[in-house]
């Protein structure tokens, strides 16, 4: 008997891919570096499914049925080079190697090119959902070569996350466009989990409710536009009481937050698209803030506040207090999705990937850290799923709206939020509450539809300073002042 496909790396998130494989009916060979992990997942789970453990990769690869599917899930970095290095020289055209860890995206486009010369497919895909998706079903986001779906997706389908039937899988786009694709979703996660933080920073800071009522409130918000995993967990964390201490456990976390690095490659990738991304790269450097620990401990003994009093609102202003957060955490929010879209559709082009951002916003209905059912939404709101992705039949991408923001549903949510929305930043700023994410996706929208922006004197610094030129709104051409000289315009 062979095996359907092979795992190695079994530490946590590849013996949970292995088990989801084998619960769906594929026969699993099993590899890791160190034979225990091996052992463990076949004594602990063995009557899960048909599993074939094997001791080294070669009996790994002589137990793959062919095309051989090898996914790859250990430490990323060099170690999948390493792996990579080892399977090459056993694996015969045709055969499949993932990988499924979180990659960097340039890394799978290197791997995939040196594969394709050797006639091999490497397939980089995004998974989310953590631990437990990668158990029960996950988002997932599959690159690498078209003719390589026909073999691996669908298994990739089985296994993942459904969504009223739907598979949260499809193809994404050649190289390294899952892993790019899982990246973004990864810097959007950011960008929701800072709203989600200001939210809950200014009605306690502002609306003066503790975190035992908070968590009533966020229940309820589940129930509106904003339903999604992550406001879900905000009710379930801001409600747990710290058994030691009968504290709310939110206050007795450290509050520096923690990051292993998707955020910052996708503020790094924004910067290098010239993508406008702010909210989420302030999501990262809010995180980064957070943990200067020394820094702030000075700042808390140095640094006046100036702050005027913004008296607690009491009652029935409570309540509309309250629903002005919420509402100006909806439209962030909207803003930070936008954002990641447009990053995506800068890089479809910089890279040559056809991404169909309908399809994107369908995987993450469920399964990943993001699902919400505003993704639902976003995907009609791009058309649907590009049915050449996937099996089913759905609607065509045409007529997508160039910025998410266009989209009738959303400007108009957007339209009837910017009265809170405009209140709530001023309320935070004279408060001394800093809202980062708020206020950035605020100047974001107001960026995009100003008439004028004062890029045209920032032009001419750069004209006056360093001869840069400026283009006039009146006629073509460029043209430089004679700033040092008569001051008159010439053509440059
Ligand atoms: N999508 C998600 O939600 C999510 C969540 C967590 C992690 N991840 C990603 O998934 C991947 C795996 O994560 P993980 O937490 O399960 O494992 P991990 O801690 O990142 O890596 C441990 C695994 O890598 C193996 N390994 C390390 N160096 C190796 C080398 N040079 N050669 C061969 N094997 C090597 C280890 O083998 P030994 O047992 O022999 O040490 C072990 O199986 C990572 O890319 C991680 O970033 C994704």
């Amino acid at each position: 008997m062979k095996a359907d496909i092979g795992v190695t790396g079994l530490a946590v998130m590849g013996a949970n891919l292995a088990r989801n494989f084998a619960r769906n009916g594929y026969t699993v060979a099993l590899h890791n570096r160190s034979r225990a992990r091996t052992d463990a997942l076949v004594a602990e789970h063995g009557n899960e499914g048909t599993f074939i453990p094997t001791e080294t990769l070669t009996q790994l690869v002589e137990n793959l049925a062919v095309p051989r599917r090898v996914l790859i899930m250990v430490k990323a970095g060099q170690p999948v080079d390493d792996v990579i290095d080892q399977l090459v020289p056993m694996l015969a055209p045709g055969d499949i190697v993932i990988d499924a860890g979180n990659s960097h995206y340039e890394d799978t486009r290197r791997r995939e090119a040196a594969l394709a010369a050797k006639d091999l497919h490497f397939v980089g895909i995004g998974v989310s959902g953590g631990e437990e998706g990668a158990l029960n079903g996950p988002a997932i986001m599959p690159g690498g070569p078209k003719e390589s779906y026909e073999a691996l997706g669908p298994l990739l389908e089985d296994i993942s996350a459904h969504y009223e039937g739907d598979p949260c899988c499809a193809w994404i786009g050649t190289d390294g466009a899952g892993h790019f694709v899982k990246m973004v979703h990864n810097g959007i996660e950011y960008a929701d989990m800072q709203v989600i933080g200001e939210a809950y920073d200014l009605l306690r800071s502002v609306g003066g409710i503790e975190p035992a009522d908070q968590a009533g409130i966020f229940r309820s918000w589940n129930s509106t536009d904003l339903a999604s995993y992550l406001i879900e967990i905000t009710a379930e964390v801001l409600g747990h009481v710290d058994a030691q201490t009968g504290k709310p456990l939110v206050d007795v976390i450290v509050d520096q937050a923690g990051q292993k690095g998707t955020g910052r490659w996708t503020a790094i990738s924004g910067l290098d698209l010239g993508s406008p991304i702010g909210a989420i790269a302030e999501s990262v450097f809010a995180r980064s803030l957070s943990s200067q620990s020394e820094i702030r401990a000075t700042a808390q003994q140095m640094l006046a506040a100036g702050t005027g009093s913004v008296p607690a609102p009491q009652d029935a202003d409570r309540d509309a207090f309250v629903e002005d957060v919420r509402l100006a955490l909806y439209a962030s929010k909207l803003v930070s999705y936008a954002q990641g879209l447009d990053m995506l559709t800068a890089a479809a082009a910089e890279y040559g990937w056809s991404l169909d951002l309908g399809t994107i916003a369908s995987l993450w209905r469920d399964g990943c850290i993001i699902r919400a059912d505003l993704l639902d939404v976003i995907m009609k709101a791009f058309g649907g799923r590009d049915t050449s992705r996937h099996p089913e039949p759905g609607t065509t991408a045409e007529g997508q709206p160039s910025n998410l923001l266009f989209a009738p549903e959303f400007r108009d949510a957007i339209a009837a939020a910017l009265p809170a929305w405009r209140r709530v930043v001023a309320t935070a700023v004279a408060a001394g509450v800093p809202v980062p994410v708020f206020s950035s996706a605020l100047s974001y929208y107001d960026g995009l539809r100003r008439d004028r922006l004062p890029a045209a004197l920032t032009q001419g610094l750069r004209d006056y300073f360093g001869a840069h030129t400026y283009r006039r709104a009146d006629r073509e051409g460029t043209f430089h002042t004679l700033w040092s000289g008569d001051r008159s315009e010439i053509e440059a």
